[in-house]
Order: structure tokens, then C-alpha cells, then sequence
């Protein structure tokens, strides 16, 4: 019996590696600086470990930073011959280590994290890819939008270890001398890189040119890519209320919340509003297709009118032969089913069910959505939103599904530049928990000795 299992999930993660084509990728980043480089590849780095795939990001600023800490826009001047040596030398030093990542054969996606702003320097990059059997994939952002430039250079200049310590205004303004340097020398991916592969993205996405995408694995990259936005957004995640199911500690299922699932129903539109919703901001309502989410949001869209949508891929992971089983049960009827899922939690497959792996791909496309949405507020089920969650705030693939989410609690996440900003608002209504550690097959503990 537990062979069965083991074997069922060997065979599920070997399909999901062989979807990535095999190929070995290198995302180049292009573009002037505060364009928001730095954030599409910390995204798209998050977006594929997430979907299980090795991912790396170099970034040669970090390696330029070894020899010249903090150094004046001067030194970005393309005049400026021991600037040029030194950022040359950062390059190779960036290329070289990328290349050594791939020949231990675990990397599939680099992502260069530079300006790569001349020609030049972006044959020179196809060069040493396509030598060493690695396909290029080149991202230009490109803006002329004076606001979301100046954004750019104020989160820059808070954050950037080139101007830690120093005053912000002259960081500011050194900032901007540093991008009319770079303008110099600055050229768009033009007519003579047509055999390239990439992307452009014109004032954050909002026109975008695709050129010779030739795999999935890019494709998929590019499709997301080409979703995100940094409008400013919130978004809530939120267990149902609290179910039948949940009282007796029964897995899977589709029964009616209880009567204090009900009363989290009614407090959630407060609960919503006291978390901080700016005014007239418009939140879109998304459930799974099962009674408890959409009886736990019913309130919240009476009271506020938002549009709601109903998706079958936010139901609960399916649990096969062991849907509507206790964890006792389980422990007693599969024990080897029981013993292997403790072992491997992430790719244990249930007997004609799911495993988080998959609950991860049939999410997919939920991610993608909401990387195009603005505010979303997702009522959904303990093993979606653990994955949801990771998503959002990197956390490892073998950690997630361990993590406590307790029912009864919205969870407010707020994108910024670098990282996901997180928020737990509890009400203040008793609950089960439905968190089970490891090794363990006790029953849903009392809200009293759980969750004070
Ligand atoms: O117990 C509530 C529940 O949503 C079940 O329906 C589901 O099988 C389970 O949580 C998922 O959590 P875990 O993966 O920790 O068993």
C-alpha cells in the first residue's frame, strides 16, 4: 500500500519536471534603471519556484557592489574607462557564475539582472548562452511614465544598498544623474536582434511586443510576465467559516457551515472594512464551487454589492478514498497511506485524489489572474489558501503544507516592490482547529486549547 503511494507521487513530480521542456533558460533583463527590472525578476523567480521549477536570479549590481560599494553616478558615465572595466567585470563575473550554476545541472532558469543596455552587451550574453546549450530569453521594461519612474527611483533610493546611509535627496538626485548616464549609451532591442527571443514591455505592460518564443517553459514565463501591474492592490484570503465537517474533525466533503460559521459569515464585511479598504476601492469576491465558501461569503456580498465569482479550481484539495474520514480514521484504515503523507506531505497523492503538487498546477491559472486583478478578496479552504499563501510570501514548497491558517482569521496581503506585505485579523469568534502536526492523528482540538 505505501509503495503504491510513494510511486504515485515519484511518477506525478517526473511528469511536472518533463513539462518544463528540459531547456535551460537565460532571462536577460533589459532596460534604463528604475524600470522595475529588479521586480519583474524577483517575481518571476517566486512564480517558478513556486511551480517547483530551479530558478536563480544573478544580479550583477551585487557583484559590481564587491569592488565599489557605493559608487557616483560619474562612475556610470559610458566615457568613464575604469567605470566601463569595473561593470564589464562584474558582468563576467555574473556570467560566469550562472554558467557554473547550470553545469551543475540543477539550474533551469537564470535570470541576469542588469541593465544590458547595448547591443554589445547583449550579443555578447546570446554568445556565451547559446555556447553553452542555453536558450535566451531577453525582457526589456520600458517607460516614459514620469510617475511610475519617479516611484521607481524613491523606493530605489530607500532601499538600495548603493545609497544606504546617505541623504535622500542627494540620493535622489545622484539616482537620476546615473539614468541620464546610462541614456547615453542606452539602446532599445532594435532590427538587428530580430533572431533573438524576447519581450518588451511598454510602460508596464500596458503594450507589450512578443518576438520568436519558441518553448512552453518561455511562453508560460512570458504569459506571466506580461500579467503583472504595480497598481496599488490588496488581497484577503480567508477560510470558510467554520463547518459541519470541521465539528466531527471530517476531511474533504461539501457540508453547510455551523452555526459559529455562520456568525464568522456575518462579521466578515466588518471584519473586511476594519482590516483598511481605502475608499471607493472595488473588491472582487472569489469562492470555490463548495457550500462553505459561498455561505461564508453570502453576507459579504449582500452588504457590499462587490461582483462575485465562483471557481471549481479553488475547492478544496481532494482527498479521493479518504473524503469525509477523520484523521483517526485515515490512520487506522490507510496507515501506510497515513505514514507516507507525513513523509512527503507536498507530493503525496490521496488514493483517486490530489496532492498539494497538484493543487499548485490547477492553481495556476488563479495566479495568473490575479497578477492581472487589482483588489481580490479569495474565500477558500485550508490546503488552496496554504498554497495561495506560499505563493505570495515564498515560502518553501516542503513548508507549506504545514503551515496553520486558523479559520475565523482574514489575512490581508499588500504587494510592494520587494516582497508581500501581511496583515492577520482575527475575529473574535470561536472556532476549531483543523491543524494537524506531523505524526499526529488526534481529532480538530477545541477553539480554547487550540487557537488561545
Ligand atoms: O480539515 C479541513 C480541510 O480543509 C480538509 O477538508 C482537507 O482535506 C484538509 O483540511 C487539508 O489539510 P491537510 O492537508 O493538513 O490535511
Amino acid at each position: 500500500m505505501s509503495t503504491g503511494s510513494v510511486i504515485r507521487s515519484q511518477q506525478q513530480h517526473k511528469v511536472f519536471i518533463a513539462s518544463s521542456d528540459e531547456s535551460k533558460i537565460c532571462v536577460v533583463m533589459v532596460g534604463l534603471p528604475a524600470r522595475g527590472k529588479s521586480l519583474i525578476a524577483g517575481k518571476a523567480m517566486r512564480y517558478l519556484a513556486w511551480v517547483g521549477i530551479p530558478a536563480r536570479v544573478f544580479n550583477v549590481g551585487s557583484y559590481r557592489r564587491h569592488n565599489t560599494p557605493q559608487p557616483a553616478a560619474t562612475f556610470f558615465d559610458p566615457h568613464n574607462e575604469e567605470g566601463e572595466r569595473m561593470r564589464r567585470a562584474a558582468a563576467e563575473m555574473a556570467m560566469s557564475d550562472m554558467l557554473s550554476w547550470f553545469q551543475t545541472g540543477k539550474g533551469v532558469v537564470a535570470i541576469l539582472d542588469a541593465t544590458n543596455s547595448t547591443e554589445q552587451r547583449r550579443k555578447w550574453i546570446y554568445e556565451k548562452c547559446r555556447d553553452a546549450d542555453i536558450e535566451t530569453l531577453f525582457v526589456e521594461s520600458i517607460c516614459d511614465d514620469e510617475d511610475l519612474i519617479m516611484t521607481n527611483i524613491l523606493e530605489v533610493k530607500t532601499t538600495s544598498p548603493d545609497y544606504k546611509g546617505q541623504d535622500p535627496e542627494l540620493a535622489a538626485m545622484d539616482f537620476r544623474n546615473r539614468i541620464r548616464n546610462y541614456e547615453k549609451a542606452y539602446e532599445t532591442i532594435g532590427d538587428n536582434e530580430k533572431q533573438y527571443t524576447y519581450v518588451k514591455l511598454i510602460n508596464v505592460g500596458s503594450t507589450v511586443i512578443i518576438n520568436q518564443i519558441k518553448d512552453y517553459l518561455s511562453s508560460r514565463l512570458v504569459y506571466y510576465i506580461q500579467n503583472l501591474h504595480i497598481k496599488p492592490r490588496s488581497i484577503w484570503l480567508s477560510r470558510h467559516g467554520e463547518s459541519e465537517f470541521n465539528l466531527t474533525g471530517k476531511i474533504g466533503g461539501d457540508s453547510n457551515i455551523s452555526e459559529r460559521g455562520e456568525a464568522y459569515a456575518r462579521a466578515l464585511p466588518r471584519l473586511l472594512r476594519e482590516s483598511g479598504v481605502p475608499p471607493n476601492t472595488k473588491i472582487v469576491i472569489w469562492t470555490s464551487t463548495l457550500r462553505r465558501t459561498i455561505q461564508t461569503a453570502r453576507h459579504l456580498k449582500a452588504e457590499t454589492g462587490y461582483e462575485k465569482l465562483e471557481w471549481k479550481a479553488l475547492d478544496e484539495l481532494d482527498s479521493g478514498v479518504c473524503d469525509g474520514l477523520t484523521y483517526e480514521e485515515i490512520a487506522e484504515k490507510y496507515p501506510e497511506d497515513f505514514a507516507a503523507r507525513d513523509e512527503d506531505k507536498y507530493n503525496y497523492r490521496y488514493r483517486g485524489g490530489e496532492s498539494y503538487r497538484d493543487v499548485v498546477i490547477r492553481l495556476e491559472p488563479i495566479i495568473m489572474e490575479l497578477e492581472r486583478s487589482e483588489n481580490v478578496i479569495i474565500v477558500t479552504h485550508q490546503a488552496v489558501l496554504r498554497c495561495i499563501y506560499a505563493y505570495f510570501m515564498n515560502v518553501p514548497q516542503e513548508n507549506s503544507p504545514w503551515m496553520e491558517v486558523p479559520l475565523h482569521t482574514l489575512i490581508k496581503l499588500t504587494p510592494r516592490a520587494y516582497g508581500t506585505e501581511e496583515q492577520r485579523f482575527k475575529a473574535d469568534i470561536p472556532a476549531v482547529s483543523t491543524w494537524r502536526g506531523k505524526g499526529s492523528s488526534a481529532k480538530h482540538q477545541e477553539f480554547k486549547e487550540a487557537q488561545h
